[in-house]
């Protein structure tokens, strides 16, 4: 169509003022997959980057953070492509890594609209592959987030990113190509080295950024670590009971912690040595101690720890009482199983579970 023919006709009456709105709606229409394309690269961006800072997420199996405790939670859940997961149970650094930067890939072909198609075809399959597994029990469906996201990048998949994109220029640059004279293939080769080393340029930048994210993570991983293993109590160095040793009633295997990681408000991570499961002590009042399975009662999501009183589950938005394990906001139904705690001296140790 020709610069002419779009020109609307100037003056105030109802030929130019229809003129008008239809020039509006069609400019709304060429541009009406700009705001989900930048929703879902900023989505992956910043998807990808938590969990790279993320001192939980490539811990291991007693956090239940984890991309392993997950991916077991996922596997024990009835994925229907649980026969796929052993692999990722078995290198789970290597999957976690390969999750978190190809979120990063996708978010930033996304946001500058490179290989656009390619992008949505990646982020519409690791999407899908968290539908089958970390959403597959949720229930009813609708509140399964990654099938929402699988949807949204159909768009995408199928419009892909012709427009304010690296798509856009390499298409008109082609144009121009091709108005010049020069022979198709010569176009085409042009166009895939120079997407080739955008997506290098880009990938790169990713890569690093990514690495930078993990490397400042690690060290507050190391802290966390610190901060969340349960600390045996110290051998007796006489005959004498040892300090830090058990509660009466308490298994000598049982998780103790130093009661100066609880603070008030605060919570320190242990594991049920009976189901591997991870527990969080809690102090919600001075003095009063308490533990809840961090396992969400709703589709067995690892809830956030303490704040605010309440602990929160980043799946679906379940929020429980820090004080009581109760259900302070759906879907979960459910309360937090309960465990009792024991304090002797300086230490907590973790109890059986009471509910
Ligand atoms: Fe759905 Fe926790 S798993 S709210």
């Amino acid at each position: 169509m020709s610069e002419a023919s779009n020109a609307v006709p100037a003056g105030g009456g109802a030929a130019g003022r229809a003129a008008r709105a239809a020039q509006r709606r069609a400019l709304a229409s060429k541009y009406a997959l700009l705001p989900l394309r930048l929703f879902l690269g900023v989505t992956f961006v910043y998807a990808a980057l938590d969990k790279l800072s993320d001192a939980h997420f490539l811990a291991g199996a007693g956090d239940p953070a984890s991309f392993v405790s997950q991916t077991q939670a996922a596997k024990a859940g009835g994925s229907p492509i649980s026969f796929l997961l052993g692999p990722a149970l078995d290198h789970p650094t290597l999957f976690a890594l390969a999750v978190a930067f190809g979120e990063l890939a996708v978010g930033l072909g996304t946001l500058l609209g490179l290989w656009g198609r390619v992008a949505a075809l990646g982020g519409a399959l690791l999407n899908l592959s968290l539908w089958l597994t970390v959403s597959w029990s949720v229930s009813p469906y609708y509140l399964g987030n990654d099938l929402a996201y699988l949807m949204a990048w159909t768009p995408l998949l199928l419009a892909g990113t012709p427009y304010l994109s690296v798509d856009g220029y390499l298409a008109r640059r082609a144009g121009r190509d091709r108005a010049r004279g020069l022979g198709e293939d010569h176009v085409k080769r042009r166009a895939l080295v120079d997407g080739g080393i955008a997506a290098v340029a880009i990938g790169g930048a990713g890569l690093l950024t990514g690495s930078l994210t993990r490397t400042f993570g690690r060290d507050k991983s190391a802290e966390a670590k610190q901060s969340a293993v349960p600390q045996q109590p110290a051998a007796p160095a006489s005959g004498a009971p040892a300090s830090g040793a058990p509660a009466s009633g308490a298994p000598a295997s049982a998780p103790a912690v130093p009661a100066a990681s609880v603070p008030v408000g605060g919570s320190a991570q242990v594991k049920d040595p009976a189901t591997g499961d991870a527990v969080y002590i809690v102090q919600p009042k001075a003095g009063q101690y308490c533990a809840f399975s961090a396992v969400c009662t709703h589709s067995g999501c690892a809830v956030d720890a303490p704040k605010n009183g309440q602990l929160y589950c980043p799946c679906h938005g379940s929020r429980f009482d820090a004080a009581t394990g109760a259900v302070v906001n759906g879907p979960a139904v459910k309360p937090l199983p309960r465990y009792a705690v024991s304090k002797d001296g300086d230490r907590l140790t973790l109890g059986p579970q009471q509910s």
